[in-house]
């Protein structure tokens, strides 16, 4: 069975970029993420050519998934790096991103994170209330730094059609500014003459298959940018979708970039995609501590858990699970769960999976996405490795190693009562 271009099965073995799953897994141990960074670079590259028709540049979310090997691949295939944090631009330097290559977004971005940012040159500062153009134009004065660049987040008060924890930009949201707020920042901007104001940004939420509330956002956008001749440049988010099922297929975007490439002539694009480059590129591999019948249930019990993977937890996301050794013998249906003392610590419910036993280990499949990136130490849980395979193939290591309970009590002191 083939689940994308660098994942299948061969000889009835789970290979990724044609390294064996059980065998990365036999020396790193378990929970452990594996990510293929030829997936990432060739999702990337799928999106720079679907979207070519309106010269859209990429900046990848690295909310998604911030591992250093990761934002180093996406740079060098050319993306830019959307960061929501200091922390992030912190990781995305590191990684080797241009400065002027980072977007600096965030609903709340404290004092220290816009000195750090307009320290570091970030190329955008995306701006969702009118404090925080007054704390721009402060960090760049004090900085004695020019102008920096900022593009206004607009919420366009519709309601995408999505989980409702993945729903951005309806008018109840936290997130953005309406057109009135937008209005009154430029029409109050020559006061801030540090800050200029080229852009208007937008995300409206993730897994937006259905392009209805996209297209309604863009019109309200456009509406809005066309009243402000500065405008230059439009951000139009992230949220392309990614096919979590094996019977589905993600929505190929080139037909809506053509549809919508005539209404932004004129405008530089910024788009900031994160799960579609990543997501499929990972997973998460368990092993199978205990099989436990009860009260007619089944319950697979791994040793990854909610706190390794809070997807299905949080937002009720489906993920396949497969194992590392094909099985083509009888299924049963079963909860697969973790050892985290929580009923929501689920990764499956009800699923048709073939007879397991103690030991056998299963990978939890396109994760690569908000897996590692939301990952806690609840229940003091040690994070897990994590993996790369190189994008030239042939080859992996451990991009970032398993967490020790030293690492985490290292930072607790304990008093002398
Ligand atoms: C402002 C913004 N941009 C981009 C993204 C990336 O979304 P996705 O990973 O669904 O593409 C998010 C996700 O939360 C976001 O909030």
């Amino acid at each position: 069975m083939v689940f994308n271009a660098s994942i299948h099965y061969r000889d009835g073995a789970l290979m990724i970029d044609d390294i064996s799953v059980e065998l990365i897994a036999d020396e790193v141990g378990s929970p452990v993420y594996i990510y293929s960074l030829k997936r990432v670079r060739e999702n990337l590259r799928r999106l720079q050519r679907a979207f070519a028709s309106i010269d859209a540049h990429i900046h990848y979310s690295a909310k998604a998934n911030s591992n250093s090997a990761v934002l180093r691949a996406v740079s060098k295939a050319g993306a830019g790096i959307d960061a929501v944090s200091g922390g992030e631009i912190q990781r995305a330097l590191m990684a080797g991103a241009r400065a002027e290559d980072i977007v600096f977004a965030g609903v709340a971005k404290t004092r220290d994170e816009i000195d750090y940012a307009v320290k570091s040159g970030v190329g955008w500062i995306n701006v969702e209330n009118a404090l925080e153009m007054e704390h721009i134009n402060a960090a760049a004065e004090s900085l004695r730094i020019g102008e920096v660049k900022a593009a206004l987040r607009f919420n366009p008060q519709v309601e995408a059609k999505t989980h409702r924890y993945m729903s951005t930009g309806h008018g109840a949201a936290k997130f953005g500014m309406t057109a009135a707020s937008i209005g009154r920042i430029l029409a109050d901007c020559c006061r801030l003459p540090q800050v200029n104001v080229a852009g208007l940004h937008m995300h409206i939420g993730s897994q937006l298959g259905d392009t209805t509330a996209t297209a309604e956002a863009l019109s309200k956008l456009l509406a809005l940018a066309k009243r402000y001749p500065q405008i230059d440049t439009l951000n139009l988010g992230g949220g392309l979708p990614v096919a979590y099922r094996f019977d589905e297929t993600a929505p190929a975007m080139e037909e809506f970039a053509a549809e919508i490439a005539g209404l932004l002539r004129g405008y530089r694009v910024l788009l900031e995609p994160g799960r579609a480059i990543v997501a499929d590129a990972g997973m998460l591999v368990v092993t199978v501590l205990y099989v436990k019948r009860q009260a007619g249930k089944l319950f697979i019990i791994v040793d990854g858990s909610m706190a390794e993977l809070i997807r299905p937890a949080l937002y009720q996301a489906h993920h396949e699970i497969v194992p590392l050794i094909e099985s083509c013998g009888d299924t049963y249906t079963a909860q697969v769960v973790g050892p985290v003392c929580e009923s929501a610590d689920v990764l499956a419910w009800e699923r048709e999976l073939p007879r397991l036993e103690v030991g056998d280990r299963l990978a939890v499949m396109t994760t690569g996405a908000y897996g590692m990136a939301m990952a806690s130490n609840y229940n003091s849980r040690l994070r897990p490795a994590e993996v790369v395979v190189e994008a030239s193939g042939g080859s992996w290591r451990v991009s970032r190693r398993r967490e020790t309970i030293d690492d985490i009590l290292r930072l607790e002191r304990l008093t002398s009562e």
